[in-house]
């Protein structure tokens, strides 16, 4: 049975022998010199969201100039709110780690999954775009659902992979070689199938107080499949496998693009899939760092539409697969 496959990730690890010295303990972000400011929808062009398995050597070379911006940063300015370590980190304080009550309802396993990660990912997007001064620079995601279709993708984007530490999308805290294949049980057409079926929201993508098929299944199998041999647990030492850790990968910002890939997917299956109404959904609220550095408080409401955060994602896979293998 499905159920029988759901790994969960480690929320913490025993053993702190596993941990690199650095691990995060305490994630909260430097303090707000100032009350935060409202969103402002973004003003630029709307801009595609590529796989990263279809990016030009040029795209590629742009997204690796943005990471290593990014890390350049946080060595240059540890205090950065904006720089490497702090990125990662903020989704570590919003996990669970947000032990100064700061950080809100906790964002795994409920109805905020799927607007957090949006709204994380547009902050970390904006930034990069403008590390390297290039505000059409977006995210590439990591298409892990196309089995069956293309078998020379089940596996890590080999940008992220290849190259060792010289590579700034690399992360040597992985389970996995380049080249090894994400097994069909983890991502395969049962499983999308599986989630994009779903009718109610709850159970696409979460409840109050409940995950969605498509945080358990495929997010959940791709988390710890990318830090462990993908047969054990625990994920204790890895990053994408640990949600403390999870976002030092750069993976995680490709894996986290095809899960909200998904939200839209989803939505375009059926005009009876339909995102709740409820104001405890619609009006929860999160802060974080801008581009500029500036605290910024955004609501779910803020995030519905992906072109008001100025991307959109080339394709849409909306063809359930037929073939179940
Ligand atoms: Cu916030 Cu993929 O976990």
């Amino acid at each position: 049975a499905l159920s029988q496959l759901v790994p969960t990730m480690a929320q913490s690890c025993s053993d702190s022998s596993y941990f690199p010295p650095d691990y995060p303990v305490d994630c909260a972000p430097p303090p707000p010199k100032a009350a935060p400011v409202p969103f402002t929808p973004y003003s630029g062009p709307v801009v595609d969201r590529k796989s990263a398995f279809t990016l030009t050597s040029k795209e590629v070379s742009r997204l690796q100039a943005a990471y290593q911006a990014l890390r350049d940063l946080t060595e240059s300015n540890p205090d950065d709110p904006r720089g490497w370590l702090h990125q990662a980190a903020v989704h570590c304080w919003y996990c669970g780690g947000g032990s100064d009550g700061q950080a809100g309802p906790e964002i795994h396993g409920s109805w905020y999954f799927l607007p957090w990660h949006r709204a994380f990912l547009y902050f970390h997007e904006r930034i990069l775009a403008t590390l390297i001064d290039d505000p059409s620079f977006r995210l590439p995601y990591w298409d892990w659902d196309r089995w069956g279709l293309t078998p020379s993708r089940q596996m890590m984007p080999p940008p992220y992979s290849l190259g060792g530490q010289a590579n700034s999308l690399f992360d040597a805290l992985r389970g996995q070689s380049p080249s090894a294949q994400l097994p069909p049980r983890i991502t395969g057409p049962l499983i999308t199938q599986k989630v994009l079926t779903q009718t109610e929201y709850q159970t696409f993508g979460g409840g109050t107080g409940n995950a969605g098929q498509l945080e358990l299944l495929p997010h959940n199998h791709v988390h710890v499949w990318s830090g462990t041999d993908g047969n054990t647990m625990p994920n204790c030492g890895t990053d994408m496998g640990v949600l403390a850790t999870a976002a030092r990968d750069p993976m995680f910002f490709a894996h986290h693009s095809n899960v909200d890939r998904f939200w839209d997917m989803w939505l375009a299956q059926s005009k009876s899939n339909q995102n709740p109404t409820d104001p405890t959904w619609s009006q929860q609220s999160w802060t974080f760092y801008d581009e500029n550095a500036t605290w910024v408080s955004i609501q779910v409401e803020d995030v519905i539409h992906t072109t008001h955060l100025g991307y959109r994602y080339d394709t849409l896979a909306t063809t359930l697969p037929t073939k179940v293998a």
